[in-house]
C-alpha cells in the first residue's frame, strides 16, 4: 500500500516514534512517504503552555469525573498554530495516513492545523500516534489526546483505525518528577518502561502497523 507518515516534533521524541513506524511499514513492503509538519514560527514551550493554560483546570477536573471529561472533550477549544507549506498538501494518492505529534495537554497545535489543512482526507483510514512525558495514564494521557483527535478526524470525514502512544520521559517544563511519581503509584513501574525502546513501545508500534494495514 501507499502510505504517508506525517508528524510534528518539537524536541525530537515524536520524530523517533515516526521513524520506528516508518521503518516497520517499509519492512512490511509498503511504499511510505514522510511529511514533517513544521510550525510557521517556532515558539518557546512557555508560550505554547500559556496559550492553553486557562483550560488546564478543566483538564484536572476531568481526572475526577467522567461526566466532566465528556463535557470537556466535547467543548474544548483546540488551540491551533500556523504551519509551513506542506510537501503533500493533497493526500488523495495515499491508501493510509499516519499522523502524530506530542501531547500538548491535548493535540499539539500544529497537528490540529495540519488535519484541517490537508485536502483529500475524506474517506481515508488514519492511524494516530503520539508521545508524552508521563506514563500511559488512561484518561489524562491517552484519552485526552486520542479522543479529540478521533473527533477531529471524523469531522473531516475520515476514520481513525489505529493508535499508539509512548512516553518520552521528557517534559520541557520540568514536570518529570511528578510523572515519575504517577508512574510508580499507578503502574508500580518506572516511566522508562513505557518508552519507545521498551517492550510496551515495541509492541505498540507492531500493533499499530497491524491495525493500519487492515
Ligand atoms: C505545551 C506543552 C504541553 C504538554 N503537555 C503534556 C501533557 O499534557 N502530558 C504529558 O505527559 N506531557 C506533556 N508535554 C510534554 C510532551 O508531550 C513530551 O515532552 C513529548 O514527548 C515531546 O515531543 P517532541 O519531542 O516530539 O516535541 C507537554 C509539552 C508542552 C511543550
Amino acid at each position: 500500500m501507499k502510505m504517508l507518515v506525517a508528524y510534528f516534533s518539537n524536541t525530537g521524541n515524536t520524530e523517533k516514534l515516526a521513524e520506528a513506524i516508518h521503518e516497520e511499514l517499509v519492512r512490511r513492503g509498503h511504499a511510505v512517504e514522510v511529511e514533517k509538519i513544521r510550525p510557521a514560527i517556532a515558539y518557546s514551550w512557555l508560550r505554547e503552555v500559556a496559550r492553553d493554560f486557562p483550560r488546564y483546570p478543566s483538564i484536572t477536573l476531568s481526572l475526577f469525573s467522567n461526566a466532566w471529561k465528556r463535557h470537556h472533550v466535547r467543548t474544548y477549544n483546540q488551540v491551533e498554530e500556523d504551519i509551513q507549506a506542506l510537501k503533500y498538501p493533497d493526500i488523495s494518492e495515499f491508501d493510509r495516513i499516519c499522523v502524530g505529534g506530542p501531547k500538548w495537554a491535548q493535540m499539539s497545535y500544529p497537528v490540529a492545523r495540519y488535519l484541517q489543512t490537508i485536502r483529500g482526507i475524506r474517506g481515508k483510514k488514519i492511524g494516530a500516534f503520539c508521545t508524552f512525558g508521563g506514563p500511559p495514564l488512561a484518561v489524562f494521557e491517552i484519552e485526552l489526546i486520542f479522543e479529540p483527535m478521533r473527533t477531529l478526524i471524523e469531522r473531516m470525514g475520515a476514520q481513525m483505525v489505529a493508535q499508539v502512544c509512548v512516553s518520552s520521559a521528557y517534559h520541557a517544563a520540568g514536570l518529570m518528577p511528578l510523572f515519575r511519581m504517577a508512574s510508580r503509584m499507578r503502574f508500580k513501574r518506572p516511566v522508562t518502561d513505557f518508552m519507545l525502546a521498551s517492550e510496551y513501545g515495541k509492541n505498540g508500534v507492531l500493533n499499530f502497523c497491524d491495525e493500519i494495514e487492515k
